[in-house]
């Protein structure tokens, strides 16, 4: 008889492989990178694209069939196309998918595309230009919105990530929904989170689901509920037109019993968690040539210990600062945000 799937202990399956292919960035999102200077992953521990995969097959025979490339940004990672063949080829996978800023999406759709990737979702918070700049620190939203439309032309409907926060962009969110009609994207709205990176980050900055959805509904009349998928991040909703767009509410109304994503970081760190204090390292037994089955042993061991809920334990602090100190960032960049992945 095969053996079942792979289940933790809150009988959560390994479904969903967040990959993060590079610890840079090309913008600074007061949300996960407000610092003026960071400690970067060494680049030597930067797993090679042979090694990713060789990881990704053994992730694959225990039951992943889902993987997104993340960063930092996952397309400042040179020729990342080259990794994205290497991944389509694998048999097994229901999806491959791409979270970037857009930034550099415009040179590089093209070649993602014929590499096999199949969906992309771009990180998008205001539309304003000034507002852009002041957010993440550099004028690049004309790339940005170049980059969506080539997204769209060569891969049809396409996501739009907004972390929404209070007093900065949340007049925006009308506006968002319109420009993600006009561009065929599916508009997620994201509570401002307090994972790591987020050290500015205060309870009275978050804009909770239920105020977004007040918000809209005195512009769009009544918004209905679609049906959820179990292990799905976003809630999503319709306007009367038809519009669907989502609410990701980690920070108010978490998702972690169902919870399958596991993160691998560049450097080949496993966390089974956004807020998980310390990852497994399977670096250093895969250059130490521990073979696969090993390998396979060793995650199959973590993952069936898993009672990670990470957002369901902040939320039940009640009084809550900003998860890791800088301090503790400075010294082991793994727990940042945009080590781990968004
Ligand atoms: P889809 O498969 O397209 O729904 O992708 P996704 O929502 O899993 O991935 P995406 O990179 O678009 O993630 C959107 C945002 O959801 C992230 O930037 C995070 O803010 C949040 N998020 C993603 N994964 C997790 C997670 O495991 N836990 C929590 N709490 N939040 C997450
Ligand atoms: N809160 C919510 N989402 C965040 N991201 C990064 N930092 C935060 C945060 N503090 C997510 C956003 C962004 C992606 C790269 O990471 O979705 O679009
Ligand atoms: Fe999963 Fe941790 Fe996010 Fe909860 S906080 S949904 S357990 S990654």
């Amino acid at each position: 008889m095969p053996p079942g799937p792979l289940l933790d202990t809150l009988a959560r399956p390994l479904g969903n492989l967040r990959l993060s292919v590079t610890d840079r960035c090309n913008l600074r999102c007061g949300y996960c990178m407000p610092e003026d200077d960071y400690t970067w992953l060494p680049r030597e521990d930067v797993l090679h694209f042979e090694e990713i995969s060789a990881l990704v097959d053994i992730f694959i025979a225990l039951g992943v069939d889902r993987l997104r490339l993340t960063g930092g940004e996952p397309l400042v990672r040179r020729d990342l196309p080259a990794l994205v063949r290497m991944l389509a080829a694998k048999p097994g996978l229901a999806d491959l998918a791409l979270t970037t800023n857009g930034v550099l999406l415009a040179d590089q759709a093209d070649a993602l595309r014929a590499a096999g990737l199949r969906r992309i979702t771009v990180s998008l918070d205001t539309l304003r230009a000034d507002r852009f700049r002041a957010l993440t620190r550099f004028d690049e939203l004309a790339a940005v919105h170049a980059g969506i439309e080539s997204a769209h032309r060569l891969f049809g409907r396409i996501k739009i990530d907004t972390v929404v926060i209070k007093g900065v962009n949340d007049d925006e969110l009308v506006d968002l929904i319109e420009y993600g009609k006009g561009v065929d994207a599916e508009v997620r709205f994201i509570e401002y989170m307090d994972v790591g990176g987020a050290t500015r980050w205060s309870t009275a900055d978050v804009v909770s689901r239920s105020e977004m959805l007040d918000l809209l509904s005195r512009r769009y009349g009544a918004i209905e509920a679609v049906a959820h998928q179990s292990s799905a991040t976003a809630d999503r909703f319709r306007l009367a037109d038809g519009t669907v767009f989502g609410i990701i509410s980690s920070t108010t109304a978490p998702f972690c019993q169902s919870c399958d994503r596991s993160r691998l970081t560049a450097d080949g760190l496993w966390y089974l968690c956004l807020y998980a204090a310390a990852g497994t390292d399977l670096r250093g037994p895969l250059r130490r040539g521990v073979d696969a089955e090993e390998l396979a042993a060793l995650i199959a061991s973590r993952w069936k210990t898993r009672d990670d809920r990470g957002a369901e334990r902040r939320l039940e602090l009640g009084d809550r600062r900003s998860f890791v100190p800088i301090n503790a960032l400075r010294k082991d960049p793994h727990l940042e945000m945009h080590t781990r992945g968004g």
